[in-house]
């Protein structure tokens, strides 16, 4: 059973307020939407699975990350970003992708678009060096509805 829940900050946006095209670069630190005063859901409560393949790179390694509803449920936006879990540092880049929005100034991804998605899948290119990777996100489900902190779990093999 692969419900995974993860803690990834994927922070995804409205249409009036929020950010119908992608998160900017300003939410590279906090990860949230301006959503009114609504506030972000507990990452334990998401509905969504949010998953990496490893853990561990080397050089031009990928590893993927994967957001998906399991229950159904579907999404309109997220904010993915790659960091070093020693130095909390962000590392790496994306790769460009349909329906993605790239973040370089903080090794972050975001949609491009906010209609309802049941997945996303993210391309993640390491650094010239080896080490480890961790994935956080928000994942918005709806204006009022937004999970922060959310953290990826790393797929069995
Ligand atoms: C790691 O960095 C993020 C983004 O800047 C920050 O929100 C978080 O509090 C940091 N965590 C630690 C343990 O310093």
């Amino acid at each position: 059973m692969l419900r995974a829940i993860v803690l990834v900050s994927v922070v995804v946006l409205h249409l009036a307020a929020g950010w119908p095209t992608g998160a900017p670069s300003k939410a590279c630190e906090a990860m949230l939407p301006k959503h009114g005063s609504n506030r972000p859901q507990p990452a334990h409560s998401s509905p969504y699975s949010f998953v990496q393949s490893t853990d561990s790179y080397r050089p031009g390694d990928q590893v993927i990350v994967y957001v998906q509803a399991p229950t159904g449920t579907p999404f309109k936006g997220m904010m993915v970003q790659a960091y070093d879990p020693r130095s909390n540092n962000t590392i790496g880049e994306f790769l460009e992708g349909v329906g993605l929005k790239k973040i370089p100034e903080c090794a972050s991804m975001s949609h491009s678009d906010n209609r309802d998605k049941k997945s996303a899948t993210l391309v993640w290119v390491a650094p010239q060096d080896s080490g480890n990777v961790r994935f956080r996100g928000t994942i918005v489900q709806q204006f009022n509805t937004f999970y922060h902190g959310l953290s990826a779990t790393v797929q069995k093999v």
